[in-house]
């Protein structure tokens, strides 16, 4: 059945209503993570709180104004987006979130109130992202700029400045094509574009592309950001590594201008932007599908997950970028189709945040240190997002973003 926009409106009623009941019993959130329903129907941010020991108490869906979307694929990949890396992103330093609404070519700004992040607070209304299906978004460090990627048949990127009060506004000189050869929704995972980050210092600007083997190998797209957050009228290409071919997520190298792929091909790359020769293919034994990835703050490693293994796999960079595997947490069965995933601290631990579509759980580990994780559970939010009238469907869910509470003491 097709939902009218007078029962979407209905249902926005009928979620809020459940959210300010469930807001009053709350105290001392140690953190929270979002993820984004990504339903074609109206788009939510789904938010959960996360307890010290790692629970997931999922608390609202908040409207993000616009429209989820499809990729254009049979059957149904894990990923919707072909990628949902960056879905939606969190800016620690600003308390604020963005979230795309692939279907609506909008992107949707909200505060987080530190007493009660779960309680997204819009600010302003969506803005056009001046291309097709935008899946993926990133805040520079200050948190005052947003940038967006699109990846239909207009696709590119265009950068945002931020107005606490108007909410996001163009910055001139940042609507940059990328030239895909790609349809609205796009067709993929292969020859899809998949993730939008800037290098670790703010200097450029980078998006992933996927190649479609063995015809490309695909390539990370580069813009030199200039004066004011305007990007350079054109992008470098570069190359994936031999023996990579399908870049899907990204994570910066702090104080470097790399960055570590998943690679489904491979395993994962590394990419150096100031020096091609440390660039390398990085061979994961078992994987079947390394496609998202995170950095841990407390042990400077990364965590890939994979759905077609149900794997999660923790890897590192050494000082010279050479990359290696440290340890492989089985984690469940492949039903689950283990996507996205953030890392972020809560209280006096480290939690991994796993997004799985395919039974609608977000799955939590415990980082205990290098090469030792804890399983701390599987917590499901399509059977709670159900119950406040939302009809969570498998396989559409994106994104994942974790926010933390400011150390007490
Ligand atoms: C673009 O994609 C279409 C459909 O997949 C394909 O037939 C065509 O050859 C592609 N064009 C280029 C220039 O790659
Ligand atoms: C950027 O690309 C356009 C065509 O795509 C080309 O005409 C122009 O010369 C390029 N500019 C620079 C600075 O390379
Ligand atoms: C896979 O995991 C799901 C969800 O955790 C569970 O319901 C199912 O029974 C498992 N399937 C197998 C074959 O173990
Ligand atoms: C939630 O509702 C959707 C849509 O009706 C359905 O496909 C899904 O199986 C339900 N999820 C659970 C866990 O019951």
């Amino acid at each position: 059945m097709k939902l009218c926009s007078s029962s979407i409106a209905l249902v926005a009623i009928l979620t809020s209503l459940y959210r300010s009941t469930a807001a009053t019993t709350q105290t001392n959130v140690g953190g929270a993570i979002y993820f984004i329903s990504n339903d074609p129907e109206a788009n939510h941010v789904l938010t959960a709180e996360v307890g010290s020991d790692g629970s997931l108490d999922f608390q609202r869906a908040v409207y993000a104004g616009g429209k989820g979307a499809l990729g254009n694929a049979t059957p149904r990949p894990a990923d919707a987006l072909f990628s949902g890396k960056g879905a939606v992103a969190v800016s620690q330093e600003a308390n604020l979130l963005a979230a795309v609404n692939p279907g609506s070519n909008s992107l949707a700004l909200f505060h987080i109130d530190p007493a009660r992040p779960s309680d997204l607070v819009p600010i302003g209304h969506p803005v056009w992202t001046g291309g097709d299906f935008p899946m993926s978004v990133t805040f520079n460090k200050k948190g005052n700029h947003v940038c967006v990627l699109n990846g239909g048949a207009v696709s590119g990127v265009e950068c945002f400045r931020v107005n606490r009060v108007w909410g996001l506004q163009a910055i001139p000189d940042t609507r940059r094509p990328l030239h895909l050869n790609q349809t609205t929704p796009p067709s993929g995972p292969p020859g899809s574009a998949s993730q939008i980050i800037f290098t670790d210092d703010d200097s450029q600007l980078v998006v992933a592309v996927k190649g479609a083997p063995p015809a490309s190998t695909g390539y990370l797209a580069v813009w030199d950001v200039v004066h004011n957050g305007a990007l350079s009228a054109n992008f470098s290409t570069v190359p994936t590594p031999q023996g990579g071919a399908l870049p899907f997520s990204l994570s910066a190298v702090p104080g470097t201008r790399a960055f570590v792929a998943a690679d489904p091909n491979v395993g994962f790359d590394v990419f150096d932007l100031d020096d091609a020769s440390k660039n390398a293919a990085v061979a994961v034994q078992g994987q079947a599908a390394n496609c998202w990835g995170a950095r841990s703050p407390k042990t400077g490693h990364f965590f890939l997950t994979d759905p077609g293994a149900a794997m999660v796999n923790e890897v590192a960079v050494d000082g010279n970028l050479k990359g290696s595997v440290v340890a492989q947490y089985s984690q469940g069965n492949t039903t689950t189709a283990l996507v996205d995933v953030d890392i972020g601290a809560v209280g006096d631990n480290e939690f991994i945040f796993i997004l799985a579509t395919g039974d609608t759980t977000v799955q939590v580990r415990r980082v205990d240190g290098p090469g030792s994780t804890t399983n701390v559970g599987a917590f499901g939010y399509g059977a709670f997002y159900n119950t406040t009238g939302l009809g969570i469907v498998p396989r559409t869910a994106q994104g994942m973003a974790v926010w933390s509470a400011p150390a007490s003491h």
